[in-house]
């Protein structure tokens, strides 16, 4: 398709635009659940707005320029920390997870040069629960990357993962909870191997660390994963996701201030002299910055609080009902929000093409463990929860009966495009 020479009008700007979107998924109406988009309520979502908007032209590439993205950065990051328990740390905002886990383990590579130099091949061992971020980090980084397979309650196989670990593991990882079954790794535990072997400890709390806080304040049993473990070194934990800020927001966070030194890109062989970063990116948009401060300003713990209770209510329902439909059970135990379900007699991609049939955006099944995978991301869905269920129990009554069979190129897609 070749740039077109002219111009279009605004009208027929948003005119296009809004045709465009017309085959976008209803997210507003909680027809996504699980994946995607987190949304607290309209009011929340509108404060970020109005914040992207108003500072949409900022660039954090110079804090000095724009003092207020400073203020911003450094008063969200030290909400983190107090909410993660630092006693004192540090930590940046980066664009999402995936840069958050590539910044903590830059962070430990550099970290690993100055202390352990014998190291020659740098190794992490990871569970393979684990999101791909790591692996991505790790072929930027130069990182080896041992998977190990977790135990049949989803969690960390501590024993594997020690007889993994040899002289050159530099890295070992926890999920807060991991993506998809929804448990958390034995932090605790692994974080005290990790720190008796001299071994960086990351805790990747994508998903939990800005609603486990507040699920712990509720009164719910919690698994430890923050910076009170004695151990845990660094922390990604992304205020898009629980934050419930816009896109393109999260937290990399250290408990050693002194770390930090590690995590900049600080460079002085440039014909316009020294040049320092402490993330990824070069210019980087100071908007999602103000709009996270916005954002939790706007909440702040109470209201944090209360989305957590809401969203609970919805979690407990979904624990609850989903083994009352016949032959769907839930695996393992979630500890935070998102779970996972399975069925004894179906095939679980039949199960997803019925609930896409019934205008469910439902992505591929994971494989290993067949699953659907679920999790109360938005609060829209909390909306249509009840419908959700009197859909699936509807599925599975006709995939049973034989009445039906449900063309399976409706399912979606995660992470390929
Ligand atoms: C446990 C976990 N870690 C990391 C990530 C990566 O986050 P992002 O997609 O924001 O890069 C995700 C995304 O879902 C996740 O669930």
């Amino acid at each position: 398709m070749q740039f077109p020479e002219k111009g279009l009008a605004e009208a027929d700007i948003w005119l296009e635009m809004e045709a465009a979107r017309k085959g976008d998924v209803d997210w507003r109406g909680g027809r996504l659940p699980g994946f995607y988009v987190h949304f607290a309520n309209d009011d929340v979502d509108r404060i970020g707005k109005m914040a992207l908007e108003k500072f949409h032209a900022t660039n954090a590439l110079g804090l000095g320029a724009f003092p207020s993205i400073r203020k911003f950065e450094s008063e969200v990051v030290d909400w983190a920390l107090s909410l993660f328990h630092a006693n004192g740390g540090a930590g940046s905002i980066t664009s999402g997870g995936t840069e958050s886990i590539f910044i903590a383990m830059k962070t430990a590579r550099e970290w690993a040069k100055a202390n352990r130099p014998e190291v020659t091949k740098p190794k992490m061992v990871i569970s393979k629960s684990a999101h791909p971020a790591f692996d991505k980090a790790a072929k930027y980084l130069g990182l080896e990357v041992v998977r190990i397979e977790p135990r049949t309650d989803f969690k960390t196989d501590i024993d594997a993962l020690v007889a993994a670990i040899d002289e050159q593991t530099i890295i070992m990882v926890g999920s807060a909870p991991q993506f998809t079954v929804g448990v958390f790794d034995q932090i605790d535990e692994l974080a005290e191997i990790a720190a008796s072997r001299n071994i960086w400890f990351h805790t990747d709390a994508c998903v939990g660390g800005f609603l486990a806080p507040f699920a712990e304040q509720n009164g719910f049993p919690i698994p430890p994963w923050d910076f009170r473990v004695k151990g845990v070194k660094s922390i990604s934990a992304d205020l898009h996701k629980y934050g419930f800020t816009p896109k393109g927001a999260s937290i990399v966070a250290f408990s050693d201030a002194e770390d930090s030194k590690y995590q900049v890109f600080d460079f002085d062989n440039w014909s316009r002299g020294r040049y320092l970063t402490h993330t990824f990116a070069g210019t980087r948009t100071g908007a999602n910055i103000a709009a996270s401060w916005a954002v939790m300003r706007f909440l702040g713990n109470e209201g944090y609080r209360k989305i957590a209770e809401q969203i609970w209510q919805v979690r407990d329902k979904l624990i609850k009902l989903i083994p009352e439909i016949d032959g769907l059970f839930i695996y393992g135990k979630p500890e935070l929000t998102v779970m996972s379900y399975g069925s004894k007699t179906l095939d679980v991609s039949d199960i997803a093409a019925g609930l896409s049939s019934k205008g469910w955006y439902t992505v591929a099944p994971s494989p290993n463990p067949p699953a659907i995978n679920l999790g109360i991301l938005s609060l829209a869905f909390g909306e249509v929860v009840d419908t959700y269920l009197a859909d699936l129990a509807e599925v599975v009554d006709e995939l049973k009966s034989g009445d039906r069979s449900y063309d399976r190129s409706a399912i979606g897609s995660y992470g390929t495009q």
